[in-house]
């Protein structure tokens, strides 16, 4: 069997754990049951970047944990389309690949939902889990066991600014103050409902002049020197735009001329998938 999973870009600058869209590039999961052992193997663009499979395993315990099924023994190969640790999902297209796996190998038969559900709470947040399943933008909502979203279905195309490190999501989510002010989770709310209803109201060019947040970005970028340096790059560019893809590092921006600015690995122009995860038997 063959699955497609979605890379995915989340917050879209204000709108932190909240939205998730999911983009047109895909890591291609090839996998079957005739085996007695457990093998994974990686292709692609990305493969090399990879450093463990740990988290296919985590995955399949956790399933084995919440569901009393055993994930029998699975030969599994992924073709790596979507840059690693590089704020694109690709944790979350693993998570979901696994978890559709567990389900068909152990005939649990769980349902869509009750998978995302699974994929919520493993992840810890669900902006990038939630799009890899369904597509389109995603507006999530978690409190809890209280889980939701709506999605949007959109035609346009965005850029992102990759370069050559890598930053690890759980080390960004913990840089996070535990406490801001007032006036900065006003700034998020005015821009993340404005970036909404621009959305909604198909005013998709005006959407992107409110992407500014005040959250999460400067707190991880000031973490780190290189992704100083490659915002700054960016940012000299005097984009209309940009915000940081995920919790970093790439940026998502329309800058056209990339021209000297440090680190950069590739220019990935990507559509929007309305279609999330595509399962070819
Ligand atoms: N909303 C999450 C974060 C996405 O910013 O930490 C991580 O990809």
């Amino acid at each position: 069997m063959k699955i497609m999973v979605p890379a995915t870009t989340t917050n879209l600058g204000a709108g932190f754990d909240v939205f998730g869209l999911a983009l047109d590039l895909f890591n291609e999961v090839f996998f079957s049951f005739d085996t007695d052992k457990t093998f994974i193997e990686s292709t692609g663009k990305y493969a090399p970047d990879l450093e463990s499979y740990d988290l296919f395993f985590e995955v399949f315990e956790f399933f084995e944990k919440k569901t009393g099924y055993r994930v029998p023994p699975v030969k599994i190969r992924q073709v790596c389309n979507i840059p690693v640790s590089s704020g694109l999902g690709s944790s979350a297209a693993v998570i979901v690949s696994a978890l559709y796996i567990a389900n068909v190998g152990t005939k649990a038969n769980l349902s869509q939902r009750d998978l995302m559900k699974l994929a919520v709470e493993l992840e810890g947040h669900p902006d990038n889990v939630v799009p890899a399943f369904v597509g389109g933008l995603v507006v999530c909502y978690q409190d809890g066991d209280v889980f939701d979203f709506e999605r949007f279905e959109l035609d346009f195309e965005l850029t992102f600014l990759v370069p050559n490190f890598s930053l690890c999501t759980n080390n960004m989510r913990r840089v996070l103050p535990k406490e801001v002010s007032f006036e900065d989770a006003v700034f998020n709310i005015k821009n993340s409902c404005q970036f909404l209803a621009k959305i909604a109201s198909g005013k998709l060019d005006d959407a992107f002049k409110y992407v500014e947040d005040r959250l999460h970005q400067s707190y991880r970028i000031n973490q780190y020197e290189e992704m100083k340096e490659f915002v700054r790059a960016v940012v000299s560019k005097k984009p209309s735009y940009w915000f940081v893809s995920g919790s970093g590092p790439s940026i998502c921006t329309d800058v056209k001329d990339v021209e000297g600015i440090p680190y950069l690995r590739d220019v990935l122009r990507l559509k929007v998938n309305n279609r999330g995860l595509i399962i070819s038997k």
